[in-house]
């Protein structure tokens, strides 16, 4: 048993659990709950259960390879638990209508929908979203999702995505909240709020699904769905803490991911949905599988779809989604023995319950609203939002010489590929996104620019020079029309334009689906076509803005020694143009920070800042020492660190202070740091705090955040920004798996991003 000591740890470790179904509170909802599925179970046949494990796809939005078929009749049969990716409220209707009133027991079902950054009112990619810093911003984007959503029948969102991820190369970085632990944690609980509200049975809140468990962030390669091997180590305090704060806020739901972890793949791990979710975490919610993940433990090398569907039953899963093979393997698995049907009533009590919890059985039309719909899917406020969040998901990489903002006169030469693209602008998975009505930048910039400016466009270069690598890169409607003269000959027209300009805003780097899901890239820079293009605009002497697209961080290190701005805009959602164009003009002062690492070139990946120190560090302010733990070709030092950003005003520290030099278990300590805006203009601040436990009974980490604020500041305003440390911020998961904080001396670091920081330290007793 390959997870032994720590197998047995759970087991101490573990909640009283009984059978495999979990006691719930005793409260009296509860049991008026499980009077109503006893006496439901009680009716159902084998067959009837096997149904409620069922989650097809509505293949109206493509999120997978298979799409179900037959669904109507399968409703009709009670073969059917669940839907998703059912678009119109119509149809969602329809289906719930068959099985209301033709199936026999007349079970609702329940409908999902990837509603990931918003729903049709689409909020900037996670990833970008995170860069906000803003829990209670990042709460009502998802509070919108939902209002949205359901209005359209749904009920369900597989969200959040909560894999930390460090390496770029992986195309659904994008999905996630990037490289931090205590970041991602904090984001995981506001989405699972936002979608859940504090009742699941309101007719405007979303059940949540916490994805993708576990560890599929952290790919081989960055190859997308590729092997996972990690220590307990990082699994118990890197990877695992976002999972579990989404489930210590309630998210009803958990989706298993499609990965090998340490030779078990998810869907098929009992220890990991069994010993460590139910019993050591007391998760009682449903555990989905991903898209037919069921079925890919066959390739995975683990047997027959009969073996690999009692498997993954057996391990802990209760919903199979769309490859059916529980539907038509786990009754002759009854019969022979390999699954209990106790373990199908248990699975089955679970899809149930979530009904219940939904108030689907009380009414099952209760999320089709078309009246709402109409009021409320799109409306200005969720636009406001929508906007709002976009601004302040930006990144400013570089401003020299204040190229931004732009003053609104004069003439400005707008290029690049992604200039005049609105159904790029959304990004990856924005499946319920009105492409065809999403504002491209040079819209945005129009409608922004007033009288006084000219703005000019061409397209400069092709996304891609290859025009099948371009293909796979827009696929779902994300086209980019390409011009098949000659590169020269593109570029040549676009330097004419730029020559007449005051400005050149160049809008270069990926196309949305360049990241995403079976979007991993082994090169990190912005293609080559696009340079060639910035390239020239440079050599026209002009100031060039880089208003770079991206669903990852992406290697900019040619960029950011020639180009005198770059503004990461990532993919920012419906509002995305009319943002770019806010912060662009001056309206709004960025103030997004990185919650990624960007590295300078591809050979650095996985690169993050709370990295272990190795017994061979570099002495501060080297990058090169023989023996020493470095390349020899290019420093051990990001291009831009985590937390990283800068505003159009500037920031100083000052004055880092602790109330006292030593705590203790059950005290506090406060750590306090004076920050000012030394320009000229209004802006935000993200301050973060980091720690360091410099000796520990196992390696610890150099760096960690563990708290931070933004806070907006006035030309010259001044203001003391405090922290309180607990005991629990010093702990961690020992070898024996422990969580404890350990007596000792640790450093506390204060900045704007990880790398430009003040220290100071205290004793923990
Ligand atoms: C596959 C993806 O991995 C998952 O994130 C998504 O929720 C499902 N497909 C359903 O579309």
């Amino acid at each position: 048993m390959k997870f032994l000591p720590l197998f047995c740890l759970t087991l101490l470790l573990s909640f009283q659990i009984g059978s495999a179904q979990l006691k719930k509170a005793s409260t009296p909802a509860n049991k008026k709950m499980d009077v109503f599925i006893d006496d439901l179970l009680s009716k159902m046949t084998l067959d009837e259960k096997i149904g409620q494990l069922n989650l097809l796809t509505g293949g109206e939005a493509t999120t997978g390879s298979v799409v179900s078929k037959d669904v109507e009749n399968k409703i009709r049969n009670g073969q059917v638990g669940g839907i998703f990716s059912l678009t119109t409220p119509a149809r969602i209707r329809k289906a719930q209508h068959t099985a209301v009133t033709q199936s026999r027991l007349k079970i609702p079902i329940i409908f999902g929908q990837d509603v990931i950054h918003g729903y049709k009112t689409t909020f900037p990619i996670p990833l970008a979203l995170s860069g906000t810093w803003d829990m209670a911003l990042i709460q009502e984007t998802a509070r919108i999702a939902a209002v949205e959503a359901t209005a359209d029948g749904i009920n369900w969102t597989f969200s959040p995505m909560v894999d930390i991820s460090r390496d770029p190369r992986w195309g659904r970085m994008s999905e996630g909240s990037g490289e931090d632990t205590y970041l991602g944690s904090q984001i995981a609980r506001a989405m699972v709020k936002g979608y859940q509200g504090d009742n699941l049975s309101k007719y405007n809140t979303l059940m949540a699904c916490v994805k993708h468990f576990a560890l599929y962030g952290a790919a081989e390669a960055g190859r997308d769905y590729n092997t996972t091997d990690m220590s307990l180590d990082r699994m118990y305090n890197e990877y695992l803490p976002p999972y579990k704060a989404a489930l210590d806020a309630g998210a009803g739901s958990v989706m298993t991911s499609f990965n090998d972890i340490n030779g078990v793949p998810a869907t098929a791990n009992n220890w990991l949905m069994t010993d460590l979710l139910r019993k050591q975490w007391g998760f009682d919610g449903l555990v989905v599988t991903d898209y037919t993940a069921v079925n890919e433990l066959i390739d995975h090398g683990l047997g027959d779809l009969q073996t690999v569907s009692a498997l993954s039953l057996n391990a802990g899963v209760d919903m199979d989604m769309v490859g059916e093979g529980f539907l038509t393997t786990l009754k002759k698995s009854v019969e022979q023995g390999k699954v209990k049907q106790g373990r199908i009533d248990d699975a089955c009590r679970l899809v149930l319950e979530a009904k219940y919890k939904l108030g689907l059985f009380e009414d099952p039309f209760r999320y089709c609203n078309e009246e709402r719909a109409k009021k409320e899917i799109l409306k200005p406020e969720h636009l406001a939002v929508a906007r709002k969040a976009a601004t302040e998901s930006f990144v400013l990489l570089k401003n020299a010489d204040q190229t931004l903002p732009l003053t609104k006169k004069g003439t400005i030469a707008l290029i690049g590929p992604l200039a005049n693209s609105g159904v790029n602008m959304p990004g990856t998975w924005s499946v319920n996104s009105d492409l065809a009505n999403t504002k491209s930048l040079l819209q945005g910039m129009q409608a922004a620019a007033g009288k006084e400016v000219k703005i000019l466009h061409s397209l400069g270069s092709n996304l891609l020079a290859d025009a099948q690598y371009q293909e796979r890169a827009t696929m779902f409607g994300r086209e980019i029309p390409r011009d098949n003269r000659p590169e020269q000959e593109i570029i040549a027209e676009a330097v004419k334009l730029a020559e007449q300009a005051d400005v050149v805003v160049a809008a270069l780097g990926e196309s949305s689906e360049m990241s995403g899901e079976s979007s991993s890239r082994t090169d990190l820079e912005i293609p080559k076509v696009q340079r060639n293009l910035l390239e020239a605009l440079l050599k026209t002497g002009k100031p060039v803005v880089l208003v770079l697209f991206t669903g990852r961080p992406l290697a900019l290190t040619w960029e950011a020694e020639h180009v005198p701005a770059i503004l990461n805009v990532w993919f920012g959602g419906t509002e995305a143009a009319n943002a770019i164009a806010d912060v662009l003009f001056g309206k709004v002062n960025p103030s997004g920070k990185l919650t990624a690492t960007f590295p300078q070139n591809v050979g650095q990946v996985p690169l993050y800042y709370a990295h272990k120190n190795t017994g061979r560090p570099l002495a501060d302010g080297a990058w090169f020492s023989k023996f020493r733990s470095n390349y020899l070709d290019v420093s051990n030092d990001p291009l831009y660190p985590f937390g990283y950003g800068l505003s159009y005003t500037t920031f100083s520290y000052s004055d880092l202070k602790l109330n006292t030099d030593s705590f203790k278990s059950g005290e506090t300590i406060t750590a306090s740091i004076t920050v000012k805006n030394t320009g000229l203009v209004e802006g935000k601040e993200v301050v973060q705090l980091y720690i360091r436990d410099l000796v520990g009974s196992s390696t610890r980490p150099v760096k960690e955040l563990k708290g931070f604020q933004k806070i907006n500041l006035k030309p010259g305003e001044v203001k003391t920004v405090n922290f309180t440390i607990k005991e629990s911020d010093l702990k961690f998961y020992n070898t024996a798996l422990e969580f404890l904080a350990e007596p000792g001396d640790f450093k506390v670091f204060i900045g704007g991003n990880s790398r430009d920081v003040m220290e100071t330290g205290f004793s923990f007793y």
